[in-house]
């Protein structure tokens, strides 16, 4: 078990996977279980929620529309009074803590104020999603290097470099809070020099009963903007292609059919 939570206040910074609630760690779960409070973002699986125990205070952090969210500060300044008061603290969050998560911003923010805390890495999204939508990030025939970027707006000085980098970089791109930038982040991949054919998946909600998966090139996948909701990560890049092979997750036929372009080979 997590030795001495139970007396000694603590934070554990804990990364709930991608969705999948059986996708946590042990660790993960244990820190859940032995918790005064849990401060919970708002893409995690509420079913990690019923293995805290009945006296565990919940605590909603998340940021949506129509729901009372808190500011990174507050968050820091909450976590830092259940530390004084001798609490165990579990501070869940979505996918991998320390990708695109604040986890280096908040485990700072405790060094500084001396308070004891654990790290516990969790699955990301960037990797679960496109495994259960049947994409290999590297696949010896495809792609022997992957990037995990961020689809949010640089400032317009560093933004045409950003994506020209991306565009001449890793062999495979999985794009986290891309979906309101999708055009642009494919006009960029294409003027820098991707091919305009390279294969695009959308996957929305990744690993959970809601996953679905919309896939195209560079070029023809704005033309189903419409239909692309987030949450979603974005996989560019030849290992979508395999998906026709091992696309072993999702039974529905809801999914959208790979167009004829993208076939292997
Ligand atoms: C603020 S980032 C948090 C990432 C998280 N720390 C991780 O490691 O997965 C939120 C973005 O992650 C992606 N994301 C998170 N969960 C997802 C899921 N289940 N399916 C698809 N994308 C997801 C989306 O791009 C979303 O906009």
């Amino acid at each position: 078990m997590i030795e001495g939570s139970e007396t000694v206040a603590k934070v554990y910074l804990v990364g709930a996977g991608p969705g999948d609630s059986d996708l946590i760690t042990i660790k993960g779960l244990k820190a859940i279980q032995c918790s005064d409070v849990i401060l919970y973002d708002r893409l995690i699986s509420k079913e990690l929620l019923d293995y805290a125990s009945d006296y565990t205070e919940l605590i909603y952090c998340g940021k949506s529309p129509g729901h009372h969210s808190f500011s990174q500060e507050k968050i820091n300044t909450l976590l830092c009074e259940l530390a004084t008061q001798g609490k165990v603290i579990t501070r869940l969050k979505g996918g991998d803590p320390f990708i695109f998560g604040r986890g280096g911003e908040e485990a700072e923010m405790l060094e500084q104020n001396g308070i004891y805390y654990e790290i516990i890495p969790g699955i990301t999204s960037g990797s679960a999603a496109p495994t259960y939508a049947g994409i290999p990030l590297t696949h010896r025939d495809y792609s022997s290097s992957v990037s995990f970027v961020s689809g949010v707006s640089k400032s317009d000085e560093s933004y045409e470099k950003y994506w020209e980098n991306l565009a001449q970089g890793s062999d495979t791109l999985c794009i986290y809070m891309g979906v309101r930038n999708l055009t642009d982040i494919c006009e960029k991949l294409i003027q820098y020099g991707r091919p305009s054919n390279t294969p695009v998946a959308v996957i929305h909600w990744g690993t959970t009963e809601k996953q679905q998966t919309i896939t195209g090139t560079l070029e023809s996948i704005v033309k189903k903007l419409s239909a692309i909701k987030t949450p979603s990560m974005i996989i560019i890049g030849n290992v979508v292609r395999l998906r026709n092979q091992i696309n072993w997750f999702e039974q529905s036929s809801t999914e959208q059919e790979l167009n004829p372009e993208m076939t292997l080979g």
